[in-house]
């Protein structure tokens, strides 16, 4: 296994306009999965979320709400808390770009990159997407609307001050040559670098017709364009540059960002690194997107599935397991209700809850002494899990943990338990109990609530990744409800 280290992953900070949806809990859940595996680790651990609160279309949401946007924001930020909370999400920090300290720092940052002389006066005369805070040019809009998200945009005409993007583009392609891994995965790298050979643009870094933002800098009738704000975040979050946080943290190992918002982080966001003189993040890992029933989530066609429904109706690990186990972390999927109830009966219900409910019924009328040799842990390759944990394969490394529940309920299926007693029962039980103590740890960061009543059930704690071996079975036994109810 690789050594212990510090661990730093992002997720997107998202819009304050809505509630919680399916497409932004993605990203959230396989952040808190890879943050929680590598506690399990020993890694030290820094896993940040947060919201994205300024710029035109909170401006405007709030506008129609009828309230100040301050007020708007801080209204729905602790919809956001709770949702995080009830989908166990163990983030270390929520940032917030409201926050005082983080508009101060955008503003050094930009005073900063000003010094350098990359920052120039100009006039914007082209298209914006309102809802996706983009800039457009004529000959990107696909049928006169925005190429991203198919929505109207709208022609805006305004002083701005330009951030000198070409500049960067010789040393952002070193950038992908000497560090592949930083567009992950590989599969999307190609179109990024594409993008860059063919010639990158000055941007537009702030607006004077929105008021809801940092107010630039150099010029105060102008405010931050709110994606230069936004990412800073990544950054601000650890206190900036001078804090213990950021020597203790920085640069961040993993942003975990959707394949839409690619862009912004592998080659804006460097590049204004670069001109601020701050090290690069590591990695911009961009995930696939969900459709829902096969159609594209969206809240006009009515089918944007709230996350909150699947948790009460199913359980929040069954949304967990669904949605690692549905979609391999960079490509894409459709998330039906048909398939997740498939899945937890056939997955949830009948190997996991199955294998730990007739190990623990087993158990608990045996009273001898639990005790045997090792012969299960040849089912188990704890190194392989791990190497795809490292490369945040999620979806390969909950594989793998099935591939050994699977192999523990073949081995209660061969060695028919309940035909044998004294010695021969022991050392079945001891194999099956030392079983169940490790998924109860393998599990944990996919189903934190699932690992955790196992082992309450084993009469022990969730242990660490060290502690996934056979030992000596000290547990004691005390039997619970199922695990999952099958859903008829
Ligand atoms: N505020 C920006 C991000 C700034 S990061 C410095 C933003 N916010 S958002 O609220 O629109 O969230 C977008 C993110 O939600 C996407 O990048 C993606 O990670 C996630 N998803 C939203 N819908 C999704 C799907 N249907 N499927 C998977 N993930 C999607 O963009």
């Amino acid at each position: 296994m690789a050594d212990v280290k510090k661990f730093y992953i992002t997720t997107p900070i998202y819009y304050v306009t809505d509630k919680p949806l399916l497409g932004n809990s993605y990203p959230t859940v396989i952040a808190d999965v890879i943050a929680r595996w590598h506690r399990l680790r020993g890694d030290d651990v820094f896993f940040l979320v947060g919201t994205d609160e300024h710029g035109e279309k909170v401006e405007t949401a709030a506008r129609t709400a009828g309230k100040n946007p301050k007020e708007f924001v801080d209204d729905i930020v602790g919809v956001y808390k709770d949702a995080w909370q009830q989908l166990c999400i163990s983030y270390d920090y929520f940032i917030r770009t409201s926050d005082p300290n983080h508009e101060a720092m955008v503003s050094q940052f930009i005073e900063k990159i000003a010094k350098g002389g990359d920052i120039y006066k100009g006039f914007y005369e082209d298209w914006y997407c309102v809802p996706d805070e983009t800039f457009w040019t004529e000959l990107q809009l696909k049928d006169g609307k925005c190429p991203e998200c198919g929505r109207p945009v709208k022609k805006v005409k305004e002083e701005c001050y330009y951030f000198k993007l070409s500049k960067y583009q010789q040393a952002l392609l070193e950038l992908y040559e000497k560090n592949p891994a930083f567009l992950s995965p590989k599969h999307r790298s190609k179109e990024i670098i594409n993008r860059v050979k063919a010639g990158l643009n000055d941007i537009s870094i702030t607006r004077s017709t929105v008021k809801w933002g940092v107010p630039f800098p150099l010029d105060k009738s102008h405010t931050i364009y709110v994606w230069v704000d936004a990412l800073f975040n990544y950054i601000t979050a650890l206190g900036g540059p001078s804090d213990g946080r950021f020597a203790r943290f920085w640069p961040a190992d993993v942003h975990l960002v959707g394949k839409e918002i690619n862009w912004f982080h592998s080659v804006i966001w460097p590049a204004l690194l670069m001109s601020a003189g701050i090290e690069l993040p590591r990695m911009v890992f961009a995930h696939g997107w969900w459709t829902a029933e096969g159609k594209k989530m969206s809240k006009s066609m009515g089918n944007s599935v709230n996350p909150m429904d699947i948790a009460n109706k199913y359980s929040v690990d069954a949304l967990r397991y669904v949605l690692v186990r549905e979609m391999p972390l960079g490509d894409d999927g459709d998330y039906s209700e048909k398939s997740l109830i498939t899945r937890l009966n056939n997955e949830l219900v009948a190997e996991l809850g199955n294998l730990i409910n007739r190990t623990l019924t087993i158990a608990e009328k045996f009273d001898g002494k639990i005790e045997g040799k090792p012969e299960l842990d040849a089912a188990l390759d704890i190194g392989a899990i791990d190497a795809h944990m490292q490369k945040n394969d999620t979806f390969n490394a909950l594989n793998d943990v099935f591939t050994f529940i699977r192999a523990a309920n073949k081995y209660v299926n061969d060695k028919q338990p309940w035909k044998l007693n004294g010695s021969e029962l022991a050392g079945v039980l001891y194999n099956l109990l030392e079983a169940a103590r490790i998924i109860s740890i393998l599990i944990y960061p996919f189903m934190p609530q699932t690992g955790e009543c196992i082992a309450v059930q084993l009469g022990t704690k969730v242990g660490k990744l060290e502690d996934c071996k056979f030992g000596n079975f000290d547990g004691k036994v005390a039997k619970g409800g199922y695990l999952f109810k099958k859903v008829l």
